[in-house]
């Protein structure tokens, strides 16, 4: 990832998300939201449908906490001719009086393109 500012693809309090059986907040959950935020680039450079393909890395490195507010970064790393590989990285602020941004989690998915039967088309200039 790059030291420019970033936006986030997605935001969103870890509330009412399901927790394991340690209090945290559930890993499939957060998984869905990684999987969710990396279509968001996949789909704007795809210019259209995309299925994820696989899940090339996932890293949990701190738990995520009841309350923390969720911010996930997705950028397109390396395309091929109709898949994309996406890095994604999700952070957490625990505490909004004494904002702390920590990074709890990060990974690599490929999205391919798709055309209406679902079947790999090229990505648009490639
Ligand atoms: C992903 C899918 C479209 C690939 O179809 P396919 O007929 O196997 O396609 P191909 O073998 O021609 O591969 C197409 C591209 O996908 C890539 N790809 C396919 N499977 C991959 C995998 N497991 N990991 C990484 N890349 C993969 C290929 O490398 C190729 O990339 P390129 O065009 O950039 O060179 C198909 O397997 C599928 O629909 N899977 C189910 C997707 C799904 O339901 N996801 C969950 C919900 S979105």
């Amino acid at each position: 990832m790059s030291d420019t500012p970033r936006e986030p693809c997605l935001r969103l309090p870890a509330a009412a998300a399901p927790t394991n059986a340690g209090g945290d907040i559930f890993g499939g959950w957060i998984m869905a939201q990684m999987d969710i935020a990396g279509s968001i680039p996949a789909v704007r450079r795809a210019r259209g449908r995309v299925v994820t393909a696989a899940v090339e890395a996932m890293h949990f490195r701190r738990p995520v906490q009841r309350g923390d507010m969720v911010s996930l970064y997705a950028e397109v790393l390396t395309e091929g001719r109709s898949s994309m590989t996406v890095a994604v990285e999700v952070c957490v602020e625990r505490n909004p009086y004494e904002p702390e941004i920590l990074t709890v989690a990060d990974g690599r998915l490929v999205y391919v393109a798709v055309d209406a039967d679902g079947k790999p088309r090229p990505l648009p200039g490639a």
